[in-house]
């Protein structure tokens, strides 16, 4: 392995790609044994130590810019942290990653509980402070501006059904089951749309828009910004239109956002302003839900994982199962 840094153009192409499932799948695998358990925090930290440990096997210079909060906050793969086994020799990546999407869907063993990451070449993610963020996306192969954050419901479901060549009653949004989206899911019942309410985890609820088998055309409603940046990756690679507002509640979140260099705090930001360049994403499913299968413990102590992984510049998508023996 050559010790001159890699040339930004070809940070990507290393064998890195593949190597990111490795990495979910360690969080992945640590988080299953958790499920169901009624324990969000020792799920949550099962995935982190295992995702730390497995970057390390990774050469790259990766540093965290979506973590698990700021370095006072977070005692590992927090923002700024310095991830990989080649610092200051190997690649220079930016990672966004959620070790375990979805704490509380894995502490009821509920669908869709995910380990995923997002990698790009250096500066190419979204430094997102952890604020919510308002999201509408819809999948590939409609009109670019199909949707618009600034338009009402009403509005951006009539531009995809008149896209789509349906009815706004054909349509089907997934939204976030939560109090703050009554009135939008008002809205959307209003217009005879079908609602598909999730308990959590939207980074696979954004990408459900970009498989047909979901039946699901839309998303909307507001979670978290990271999650937001995470999903953006995932369809930059499978194509698909975002448009992500960050929401504050205050002026501490205000700040935090201007400290990561934000300061047009209004601005809708789509795909490529979220997750620029050649970037990967990837995910291993803790539970099974619309993305992925679950971890499967079999007998003699093989364990079964499902991972996606995707990449930008190539369109690439690779489905990978693993089987893994603990004895
Ligand atoms: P966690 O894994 O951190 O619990 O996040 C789950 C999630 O549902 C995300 O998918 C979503 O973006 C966010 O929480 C929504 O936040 P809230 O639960 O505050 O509405």
């Amino acid at each position: 392995m050559s010790e001159k840094p890699t040339p930004a153009s070809k940070v990507l192409d290393r064998v890195l790609v593949l190597e990111m499932v490795r990495v979910t799948e360690a969080a992945a695998i640590a988080a299953s044994n958790l499920v169901g358990r009624g324990d969000e925090k020792a799920a949550d930290h099962a995935a982190v130590e295992a995702m730390r440990k497995a970057f390390d096997e990774l050469y790259m210079d990766g540093t965290v810019v979506i973590g698990e909060g700021e370095r006072d906050e977070a005692p590992m793969l927090f923002i700024g942290e310095k991830v990989g086994g080649a610092p200051g020799k190997g690649p220079k990546i930016d990672i966004a990653l959620d070790p375990l999407e979805g704490t509380t869907i894995t502490a009821k063993a509920g669908p869709n509980a995910l380990a995923v990451l997002a990698a790009a070449e250096e500066g190419g993610l979204l430094n997102a402070p952890d604020v919510y963020m308002d999201k509408i996306a819809v999948g590939p192969g409609y009109p670019e501006g199909v949707i618009d954050l600034d338009k009402s419901p009403t509005e951006n479901v009539k531009a995809v059904a008149a896209a789509k060549g349906v009815k706004p009653e054909d349509i089907i949004v997934c939204v976030l089951d939560r109090p703050r989206h009554e009135a939008l899911i008002a809205e959307l019942r209003g217009l005879g749309c079908g609602v598909v309410l999730i308990g959590d985890g939207d980074v696979a609820g954004v990408i459900a828009v970009t498989d047909e088998n979901t039946t699901i055309d839309m998303y909307m409603g507001s979670g978290g910004a990271p999650e937001g940046v995470l999903a953006a990756a995932a369809l930059r690679c499978v194509g698909g239109q975002f448009n992500g507002r960050l929401l504050f509640r205050n002026d501490d979140e205000r700040g935090r956002a201007r400290k990561w260099g934000i300061t047009d705090l209004n601005k809708i930001y789509k795909l490529e302003e979220l997750a620029k360049g050649d970037c990967i994403f990837a995910a291993t499913g803790v539970t099974s839900g619309s993305l992925l299968d679950g971890v499967k413990h079999l007998k003699g102590g093989r364990m079964t994982t499902e991972s996606v992984v995707m990449r930008a510049s190539s369109g690439t998508v690779r489905w990978i199962k693993g089987e893994h023996r603990t004895v």
